[in-house]
């Protein structure tokens, strides 16, 4: 990472210093079990797909799909190493065998067309406009035609009360990044990128905000 990639990246919990508590905070704020799940029934993966977890994290989506579909492919990649230790002991302790690398997800180290589905969580709010267009333009890259991308991170605030809680992530996360996410545009973006019939698919209300799942394809 340069200096300058370094300085404009927002670590898991948006401070170094609260990474180690990355797993329990979001397990209690951001129903995440739910909403996982919610991203996982949408993409109903069949055993033998190619799937990449991009910004991984902690693992918990990753070792989730495999636990639903254990003869998936799937490949976790994100830029922190501390996040990827925590992954790596998690699938150790699981038994499953995912892939993990560490990359930025605006330069992906995977050739093009190289898998079948592309999946996220948390993640894109923690870019600007500029990287979430250079990251989805990886998506794309390395997605096969006719290539699935899903996603779950922060959306449009449902309502003025989850527009309020959503504060606590831009206090955390930064309020540049963000904005994109509480004001819907993850579909724009998506669609700007080259993916086709981008949209929100569900929503759910959280302690934090308003939490939405998108769908988006490549062309055929
Ligand atoms: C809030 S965490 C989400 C982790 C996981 N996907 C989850 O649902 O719990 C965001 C992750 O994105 C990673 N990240 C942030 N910017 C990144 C970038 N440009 N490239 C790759 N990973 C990045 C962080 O290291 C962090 O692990």
């Amino acid at each position: 990472m340069t200096a300058e990639t370094r300085s404009a990246y927002v670590p898991a919990l948006g401070y170094r210093a609260l990474t180690a508590f990355y797993d329990p905070v979001v397990r209690l704020t951001t129903r995440e079990h739910a909403f996982k799940r919610g991203l996982l029934d949408q993409a109903a993966f069949q055993a033998g797909d190619a799937v990449l977890d991009l910004g991984c994290g902690s693992g918990t989506l990753a070792l989730m799909a495999l636990q639903r579909t254990p003869g998936l492919d799937l490949t976790g990649v994100d830029g922190d190493p501390a996040m990827l230790s925590q992954a790596r002991a998690k699938a150790a302790r699981s038994g499953a065998t995912p892939r993990f690398d560490e990359s930025l997800a605006q330069a992906l180290p995977y050739e093009n067309a190289r898998f079948d589905a592309v999946m996220s969580s948390l993640f894109f709010h923690h870019l600007d406009r500029a990287s979430k267009l250079l990251v989805l333009l990886e998506a794309r890259r390395v997605l096969r035609p006719g290539g699935s991308l899903h996603v779950a991170d922060w959306g449009r605030a449902a309502n003025p009360l989850m527009r309020l809680a959503f504060l606590g992530i831009q206090l955390l996360d930064g309020y540049v990044n963000t904005a994109d996410n509480v004001e819907g545009c993850l579909p724009e973006l998506m669609q700007e990128a080259g993916f086709e019939q981008a949209r929100e698919t569900r929503r759910y209300s959280t302690v934090f905000g308003t939490m939405s799942l998108y769908h988006a394809r490549t062309a055929s």
